[in-house]
């Protein structure tokens, strides 16, 4: 470990604290909340099966190159870009993986406040007996009133907001592993036991089958795109989250297999929550798989207000709910704060209050697009669908893209050898062509047909 890094930020202590952090930043909102609904609008299985092909094929060679840039430039993001790219005797333009990058970031974190935010509120109202007995018709009117109430959405999204700017100044390395290891196998645990719910009172063959039939009639070019971004989404990749935390990677740690290890964990998570929703949905005719980004805050509460100690289950899912997305927020916001302090030379503090305000106030406009702006529409989204679609399904597969080209085509092959010197000899023979050409031959299609396929509407 080099020079400024680890005075600045920390060093992980070991390659398992990497693997705890990146595996908080990649298992959030994006697994929990995001990934069911996504796949219940655009038709279940062939949704899924494209999804999972989008991971293996794209998101897990990006993610090792992401990793690769991030521990080679050992700074953050814009930085290591600047400094990878000198070392290759490169154009600046290069440089925008790093821009794209913390934008997106920022981008992201406004929205994902908003929606833990609503896991926080559940907490409560999980405590306070809300779900006790309720019925899918009056939980669909419990989430509503919330989202109708601007208000008391901006309560929640500032008090998480203020959660993740007090961990991202205390030090992501402090504050993060503590957390991390306790939470990640407690939401294990409490997924299995949902699952067993579900299997036990829910319509589980419906809901398996909605997941894993291929029912290609339902999915559109859009939803293909949607997929691919969501993989990037779901594993943290093209905003610099992963690239930031390979800075902080032991130099001789194996990138390969902690790479499989952190997206197998993170896909087994998003299925188990897939498998927990949709036979709960289908065991209850008001409720739709389409139901958008309320699914998992509708359906779940009937769950919890019907089974034996649903208040106590359904305080503890929202808590790690809560959690989850508190290890992923951490990460979105640390990329940039890192920046600012390194190029800047703003203090800790001051970089984290900068970057918090302005995602929060970019924030009150997803608040808005659940009530007063509902009506407004750019190319058929609302504002918080618009941000997603912007971040997700273009910021992200584009600097991906990007990465894989990179490391891929640009980065000199000596180097990459080195940085996989520890790996196991498999790694160049198969991560190299996929990251060379099948990955980013795959992004720029699905990226362009897909784009194609919205503006058409
Ligand atoms: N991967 C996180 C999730 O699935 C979201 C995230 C995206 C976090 C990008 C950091 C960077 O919820």
């Amino acid at each position: 470990m080099t020079d400024n890094t680890s005075r600045i930020h920390g060093t992980w202590s070991s390659r398992w604290t990497f693997i705890l952090a990146a595996a908080g930043s990649a298992i959030g909102l994006g697994n929990l909340w995001k990934f069911p609904y996504v796949a219940g609008a655009n038709g279940g299985g062939a949704f899924v099966l494209v999804y999972l092909l989008c991971i293996a094929l794209v998101g897990i060679p990006v993610m090792i190159a992401e990793i690769m840039l991030g521990r080679r430039g050992r700074q953050s993001p814009i930085n290591a870009m600047r400094r990878v790219t000198s070392e290759a005797g490169l154009p600046r333009f290069w440089n925008s993986i790093g821009w794209l990058g913390v934008i997106g970031a920022l981008m992201i974190l406004s929205y994902y406040a908003v929606v833990a935010g609503w896991a926080l509120q559940h907490i409560g109202a999980a405590l306070s007996g809300d779900f006790q007995g309720t019925n899918a018709l009056a939980s669909s009117q419990r989430f509503a009133a919330l989202l109708g109430d601007a208000s008391s959405l901006v309560l929640w999204q500032s008090i998480f907001m203020i959660m993740t700017v007090a961990v991202v100044i205390g030090g992501v390395v402090k504050g993060l592993g503590v957390a991390v290891r306790v939470m990640m196998p407690v939401l294990l645990l409490l997924l299995v036991l949902l699952l067993i719910f579900g299997y036990r009172e829910g319509n589980f063959s419906a809901g398996w089958s909605f997941m894993f039939n291929l029912d290609f009639g339902a999915l559109t070019l859009h939803g293909v795109l949607v997929a691919l971004g969501h993989s990037f989404f779901t594993l943290s990749l093209g905003m610099g989250a992963i690239m930031a935390y390979g800075a902080y990677m032991p130099d001789n740690a194996r990138i390969g297999s902690t790479v499989l290890m952190i997206g197998g964990l993170d896909t087994v998570v998003s299925i188990m929550a897939g498998l927990v929703i949709f036979p709960i949905v289908f065991a209850h005719p008001e409720l739709q798989p389409s139901e958008g980004p309320g699914l998992l805050f509708v359906s779940l509460p009937v769950a919890f207000g019907n089974m034996p100690a649903g208040l106590f289950f359904g305080a503890l899912f929202f808590i790690l709910v809560t959690l989850a997305a508190w290890s992923s927020a951490i990460s979105l916001l640390e990329p940039g704060v890192a920046w600012l302090i390194e190029s800047k030379g703003m203090s800790r503090v001051t970089a984290n209050l900068s970057l918090g305000l302005i995602a929060w106030v970019l924030g009150l406009g997803t608040v808005l697009s659940f009530n007063a702006w509902e009506d407004y529409r750019l190319l058929g989204f609302n504002f918080f669908e618009f941000l997603d679609f912007i971040t997700s399904s273009v910021m992200l597969p584009l600097t991906g893209l990007f990465i894989a080209v990179f490391v891929g085509w640009v980065m000199k092959e000596y180097i990459v050898r080195e940085e996989l010197a520890d790996d196991s000899p498999w790694m160049m023979g198969i991560w190299y062509p996929l990251v060379r050409y099948l990955s980013p031959i795959l992004v720029a299609v699905v990226l362009v047909a897909g784009i194609y396929d919205v503006l058409l509407r």
